[in-house]
């Protein structure tokens, strides 16, 4: 059994897309107000270590610099575990990402090939994986990194440190992915080598949802989007045998965020409109905000219903009927899941 020296608790985030006031003044003011928010959860919250997986930015340095700078300050008290995303990339070349953010982090292990590294905190490895800077359609890990990464494995392994896998892309596809190779690493081999490592904790963002799911002895959690949706962050505790992850509300009191959601209600409301009948696309709105503020009994109740049925009817094959009855019949969105270490 792995021995942590003391309860450990991490905020989880991913997916900011930050932009800053020098691409746009209104959005920047909410942006910063999710990111002081994350931070001063950080902070209030006495964490141990931040962890974000990947588009941080929408790929502007100068937007890096400026989030860069917020999180200068949280850095010297909180072990901050930064992995790069696809946006990250998309105006940014991996050397600007590198000189912006890596002296924000604590690298123990670095991996030649790859923006990747490995940060060791307390009893813990993070192994914060670059999936994206080889700018392919979804996650890449290299032959070269992999290499590393079961280096880093055995390192862990040698030192009793308990690895956290940490990337953008996912470890796993799930039905309703039209094209999984769209979210999902490609990687020969890494699912075995996890797996013969013990590892059983994994984050990545990318999907902008919340979700949780465990396969071949792997948590995967995907941690939700904080400046949409219903504005969630993932909180990870971890004690000598045990890791428990679930997700919060952000504290964000402004009305404009009152009206962001209301907007977004509304665009949905509005786009199933156009694809069945206004009573069915209320069940499903009503669905979609079971999903959002209460738990699985009521997203069962929601999903049961007769309309909801005929919605499902009217969408069959689509990718929005394979979401629901992926998240409805599997499952894979408990608000929080116990691992053992
Ligand atoms: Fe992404």
């Amino acid at each position: 059994m792995k021995q942590i020296t003391k309860p450990y608790h991490a905020v989880i985030t991913a997916d900011l897309h930050y932009t800053s006031a020098f691409q746009n003044e209104k959005h920047a003011a909410d942006m910063d107000e999710v990111t002081a928010e994350i931070i001063s959860r950080c902070s209030r919250e006495n964490a141990d270590a931040l962890l974000i997986c990947g588009d941080l930015t929408n790929g502007n340095s100068k937007d890096m610099r400026h989030l860069a700078c917020q999180l200068h300050h949280l850095a010297e008290s909180c072990t901050l575990v930064i992995v790069p995303g696809n946006h990250d990339f998309q105006r940014c070349s991996k050397e600007e990402f590198e000189s912006i953010f890596f002296p924000l982090l604590r690298i123990d292990l670095k991996d030649e090939s790859s923006l990747s590294y490995a940060c060791i905190d307390g009893n813990i490895m993070y192994l914060a994986m670059d999936d994206s800077s080889s700018r392919k359609t979804g996650g890449y890990l290299s032959e070269e990194t992999v290499r590393w990464l079961d280096e880093c494995l055995q390192y862990a392994d040698c030192h009793h440190l308990t690895p956290v896998f940490l990337s953008h892309h996912s470890l796993f596809a799930d039905p309703w992915m039209m094209d999984p190779s769209l979210y999902v690493i490609e990687a020969d081999g890494v699912i075995s080598l996890l797996q013969r490592y013990n590892v059983r904790l994994a984050f990545s963002g990318h999907q902008h949802v919340s979700l949780m799911r465990n396969r071949c002895g792997i948590t995967e959690c995907v941690v939700p989007i904080p400046s949409s949706g219903t504005h969630r962050i993932g909180s990870l505790e971890i004690s000598d045998t045990e890791a428990f992850y679930t997700t919060a509300s952000l504290n964000l009191l402004s009305a404009k965020w009152t009206e962001h959601d209301r907007y977004t209600l509304e665009q949905r409301r509005k786009n199933l409109k156009t694809l069945m009948d206004e009573p069915l696309a209320e069940a499903v709105c009503r669905w979609y905000s079971a999903l959002d503020h209460t738990g699985t009994d009521e997203i069962d109740a929601a999903y049961q219903s007769e309309e909801m049925k005929q919605a499902l009817h009217v969408i069959a094959g689509s990718p929005l009927e394979k979401w629901i009855r992926f998240v409805s019949e599997e499952k894979q969105c408990p608000e929080e899941i116990r691992t053992l270490l």
